[in-house]
């Protein structure tokens, strides 16, 4: 994951009645998901119908951290964090294996939130992220990797899925045009993305396409091109009618309402209006909407409880200091931000700090960035300890 920003450019369930005294007691079986097919509005929050599935991927990392912390006070609050809900990376094709197992205890008032994230030449302005498929191997995307996990959604089709397509994949498109490797992946990336939207339109399935964050596509000059970037997709996609919004913040550090923003006194601040995510959904929103596409958002709220702690808004990996946020709701009391979601799993490494590995980047190594850090996606308990100490709300 990299997020940049760019100053070049700147320039309910129902409640069940109880069983009846003769009713024989069944021990309560995990549910997989609802009694009859799951249809999902898009031309509706279905975070309102919907709770984010705490996910047993996750669940697992975080009680074999809980187990790891002597201190017990600070062990019944880790295992609290295995309750919340999070996304699932697919982040290689070997990976769609996680996807089955943790569909086995979906109950059906619960959406399983799914990270869609394995372009060819993906990550291609940074180096942390950088997957298994090379830059031509579109093919292998289509067959090996969407359209198997398109098979899985369908044959669940009584369960609720809500996906992130794609981090970072359109805004690096946008502002980082000027870098080779994102000009090889350029073609791969759009075509890509409109056959995931394509191949993922199902009825029990809503979609978000990444829109990177304030301080990246927020820029005066960004907000226009970033939005046709990401509507032109979505239209050679056909527009489907699984598409809802798009995704901001996603691995991010980013506050939701801080006025003014945190970055407002850099010396750069004048060219960005967007300078809390709360703005920048709005703002970018109304682009988007002139652009031609849905734009209701979900924001991940799940590392930015404690601001002030980047040196410069661009800086993205393993952000020293910072905190769990604001746990996943559909109440963020603003029209276009249908929930408050955490997309990355925190505890997991943005990237390796060690200089010596093949997916260095830089970022990694920068004085606000927590070290040692394993590689991306790895977990690092000393860093989830960090983000459980200083949770805002704490748990
Ligand atoms: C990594 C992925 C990982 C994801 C969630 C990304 O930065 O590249 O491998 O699954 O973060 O931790």
């Amino acid at each position: 994951m990299k997020f940049v920003q760019s100053a070049t450019l700147a320039f309910a369930a129902t409640a069940l009645a109880a069983p009846s005294r003769t009713t024989p007691q069944k021990p309560r079986q995990a549910s997989a998901g609802c009694a009859s097919a799951v249809t999902l509005d898009a031309s509706t929050n279905v975070f309102q119908q919907y709770t984010l599935h705490p996910n047993n991927f996750y669940r697992a990392e975080v009680e074999a951290a809980a187990e790891a912390i002597s201190d017990s006070a600070l062990a019944e609050k880790a295992r609290k964090v295995a309750d919340v809900g999070t996304f699932l990376w697919l982040d290689t094709i070997e990976n769609i294996g996680r996807l089955e197992p943790a569909l086995e205890d979906v109950p059906c008032e619960n959406i399983v939130g799914l990270v869609i994230y394995d372009l060819p030449g993906r990550d291609c302005a940074a180096k942390a992220s950088n997957g298994e498929l090379k830059v031509g191997e579109l093919d292998r995307y289509k067959t090996e990797y969407i359209d198997k996990i398109a098979e899985i959604l369908k044959a669940h089709s009584n369960t609720a899925f809500a996906l992130v397509i794609e981090p970072d994949s359109l805004p690096n498109l946008v502002t980082n045009s000027d870098l080779q490797t994102c000009q090889q992946s350029a073609s791969g990336y759009r075509e890509g993305v409109a056959y995931a939207l394509k191949q993922l339109n199902l009825p029990n399935v809503v979609m978000y396409i990444d829109a990177g964050h304030g301080g990246w596509l927020g820029w005066d000059a960004n907000l226009k091109p970033g939005a046709q970037e990401l509507a032109s997709v979505y239209k050679s996609a056909g527009s489907p009618s699984q598409v809802r919004g798009i995704s901001t913040n996603v691995a991010g550090w980013n506050a939701w309402d801080q006025e003014p923003g945190e970055f407002s006194d850099a010396s750069d601040a004048q060219y960005n209006k967007c300078q809390n995510e709360k703005i920048y959904i709005n703002t970018f929103g109304a682009e988007l909407k002139s652009a031609g596409m849905p734009n209701h958002a979900i924001i991940d709220t799940g590392r930015n409880g404690v601001t002030g702690l980047r040196d410069e808004w661009g800086d993205w990996c393993n952000v020293n200091g910072a905190g769990f946020g604001v746990r996943p709701t559909a109440n963020t009391g603003d029209e276009l931000a249908d929930a408050f979601v955490w997309v990355k799993p925190g505890g997991e490494s943005d990237g390796t700090s060690d200089s010596s590995a093949a997916r260095y980047d830089s970022f990694c190594g920068k004085p606000d960035a927590f070290k040692p850090s394993p590689e991306a996606g790895t977990w690092n308990q000393a860093y989830f300890e960090m983000l459980l100490k200083n949770a805002n709300p704490s748990f």
